[in-house]
């Protein structure tokens, strides 16, 4: 280690390198990757939640087999995730224990309900939309497992996106009432998928930090308008009209104008007081407590296995 114990991690980020994990770094920058990969991983898997509700009521067994596969992805990207997490040194059990405990968050975005079809159309357009813009910059976060898990997780978050985008285009292309179910679901997703950047940058507690670290590259508001002016587009596509009135194509800013979702309303629901942040939580407790006896029998397996071999 050389006098200056941050010498090699300062010069590591000043050359957008990467920082890997027997690298030293700052405790708080570990401490800080935890926070936030933590939260990414227990996002994926409370996600699957809100998607999964539709799988035994798709309309055909096509839709069927893509939910089923999106949220088996889901999945997957919490356990690439909760293993980039265990690198900084701490256990997934442990990072499960935080969460049922209220101790660490999962995004805002997974309080709300999908209450008709059309909802799984707009959570992919929508909040997968917005995650693939949120997480194509942390492809290039300065922490190597973190970055790294991000690439396939994009991958695998576009093709979410456009299956999201192909159900609500039969359906605006459909029936009037088939239209008007797709309205009705960008009507109740649009806002929420504003506020899953996080809050403005003025309010933002840990942005400049994260990015003099090059973990975020991008500010919550610069990643909620690229959103936006991304997604306007795609919506006169569809034939669907974003719910702000205040949207207008500003020239001069060469990005639309629009109307700021509700800061307080994303405050409440970190709280945890969204619409269904109790049952959300709920579940994932039950499915713990459920699988207790496979994790006792993995172990009791894996101890006999010692004593025998
Ligand atoms: N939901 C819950 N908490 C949020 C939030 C949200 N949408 N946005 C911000 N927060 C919290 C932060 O965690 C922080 O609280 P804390 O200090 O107690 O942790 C506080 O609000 C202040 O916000 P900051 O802007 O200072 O926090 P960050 O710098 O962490 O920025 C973030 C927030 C942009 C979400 C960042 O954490 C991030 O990029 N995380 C990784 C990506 C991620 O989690 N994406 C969303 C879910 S994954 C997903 O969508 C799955 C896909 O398959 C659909």
């Amino acid at each position: 280690a050389s006098a200056d114990p941050t010498a090699y991690f300062d010069a590591v980020i000043a050359a957008d390198g990467k920082i890997e994990p027997r690298d030293e770094m700052p405790e708080a920058y570990r401490k800080g990757l935890i926070r936030q990969i933590a939260q990414h991983a227990h996002s994926e898997i409370i996600g699957m939640q809100p998607e999964g509700n539709w799988i035994s009521r798709a309309p055909s067994l096509k839709r069927k087999a893509i939910l089923l596969a999106k949220v088996q992805d889901e999945a997957g990207h919490g356990l690439y995730l909760y293993a980039a997490a265990e690198t900084l040194g701490i256990d997934r059990a442990e990072l499960y224990r935080l969460l049922l405990a209220g101790k660490q968050k999962y995004s805002s975005i997974f309080n709300y309900p999908t209450l008709t079809w059309a909802d799984v159309g707009a959570v992919g357009w929508l909040v997968d939309g917005a995650a693939i813009v949120n997480q194509v910059p942390l492809c290039r976060c300065s922490y190597g497992p973190y970055a790294r898990a991000m690439i396939r997780i994009c991958k695998e978050e576009s093709f979410h996106q456009r299956q999201g985008y192909e159900i609500l285009y039969t359906l605006a292309t459909g029936t009037p009432e088939q239209k008007a179910m797709a309205q009705d679901a960008v009507d109740r997703w649009w806002y929420p998928s504003l506020a899953m950047f996080g809050p403005p940058d003025t309010d933002s507690t840990h942005s400049a930090q994260s990015m003099a670290w090059k973990i975020k590259r991008f500010s919550n508001d610069d990643l909620r308008q690229k959103f936006v002016d991304m997604t306007v587009q795609q919506a006169g596509v569809l034939g669907l009209v974003l719910p702000d009135p205040g949207l207008s194509w500003n020239e001069e800013r060469g990005h639309w104008d629009y109307t700021q979702p509700d800061y307080d309303e994303l405050f409440t629901v970190i709280k945890g007081d969204g619409p269904c942040n109790r049952e959300r939580m709920a579940h994932r407790q039950a499915a713990w407590d459920d699988g207790a006896w496979v994790r006792e029998a993995a172990m009791a397996y894996a101890e006999k296995k010692k004593v025998t071999t």
